[in-house]
């Protein structure tokens, strides 16, 4: 299965140009399109109702749309579930207390968007293509780079963690076993639930980080030939190299026979940065027209690097 992300600033042209690629690309292969954007706008693409679940449009083309808000509120209660399990032992606190917070947390929006990716390309192996609509530029790269920052964190939480253990054993070993509350709590890395916890969300996002980097996942990134445009795709660029993510193709989209010249002139400079495919996509009414499926008719050079 191939994984592809359409990034890019406000308004460039992603939800179009990932809809037209996932049209196209249909036509040969089983593709799903995913809208990650909160402000869905796929269903109105292709001039049909979603409700946050999968739907056929042909045969080998299905739309999906991620609800954020379910998923957040779906991502927490799992987390709660796991912290209350975990921490069990520590009746005295209120957790309940935390939790009640824990949804304004800065992240949550982003780590739910993350499970959203994993779980699609998970469940959906049968297609040949999943297309990943996503939200403008900031949000992307947060979510994006969450695995590795991730790890990052972990790490340091296992390490912490193991000093917490050693000095268990060492007060266990002093004491001996003289309350309640310290045989309930563990020394031994094999029996602890915090230690366990932490290194599978290690795997886990390791896991995900090798796909997101691998061979099979490609981002796409879109703009047009304006200076703003192209600001932010060098920032974008930046970024992606940052976390080592693989661009493969840009897309210099809505190109006019007036543009021309400042689609070239931006085409130079992103070229002068990174060594990678641009496609022009011209400004066409075509594309507007969503009767007949002309809105879909885009270059087939696009879809032949995909
Ligand atoms: N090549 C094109 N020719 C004509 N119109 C286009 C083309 N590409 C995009 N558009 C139009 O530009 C507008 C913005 O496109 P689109 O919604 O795909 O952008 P977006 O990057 O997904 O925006 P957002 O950041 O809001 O999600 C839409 O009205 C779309 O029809
Ligand atoms: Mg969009």
């Amino acid at each position: 299965m191939r994984i592809l992300f359409f990034t890019g600033k406000g308004g460039v042209g992603k939800s179009t140009m990932a809809a037209a690629t996932a049209w196209q690309l249909s036509k040969k292969n089983r593709v799903l399109i995913v809208s990650l954007d909160p402000a869905h706008s796929l269903g109105d693409i292709f001039g049909v109702t979603l409700k946050g679940r999968k739907s056929r449009f042909t045969d080998t083309l299905h739309l999906k749309e991620i609800d954020l808000h379910r998923l957040s509120k779906e991502y927490l209660q799992r987390e709660i579930n796991v912290l209350s399990f975990t921490y069990r032992y520590l009746q005295t606190l209120n957790l309940d207390n935390y939790f009640s917070v824990l949804k304004y947390s800065p992240g949550i929006e982003e780590y739910a968007l993350l499970t959203g990716i994993e779980e699609t390309i998970t469940n959906e192996g049968n297609f040949d293509y999943v297309i990943f609509d996503t939200p403008p530029t900031g949000l992307t790269l947060r979510f994006l780079a969450l695995p590795r920052v991730t790890i990052i964190w972990v790490d340091r939480l296992i390490q912490i963690r193991r000093k917490i253990l050693e000095k268990r054993y060492t007060i266990h070993r002093i004491r001996g076993i003289s309350s309640k509350e310290e045989t309930l709590l563990s020394y031994n890395e094999g029996d602890d639930d915090v230690l366990k916890r932490l290194r599978t969300l290690k795997e886990d996002y390791q896991a995900l980080n090798t796909i997101l980097q691998g061979e099979d996942c490609t981002v796409v990134l879109v703009f047009n030939p304006d200076i703003l445009s192209l600001k932010e795709s060098q920032r974008l660029i930046e970024g992606l190299n940052d976390l080592k993510l693989p661009l493969r193709l840009l897309i210099d989209n809505k190109v006019t026979e007036e543009n021309i010249e400042a689609a070239e002139r931006v085409e130079r400079d992103i070229r002068n940065r990174k060594d990678v495919a641009i496609e022009r996509v011209f400004l066409s009414k075509a594309l507007l027209d969503n009767k007949g499926g002309r809105l879909y008719d885009i270059p087939e050079d696009i879809t032949s690097k995909l």
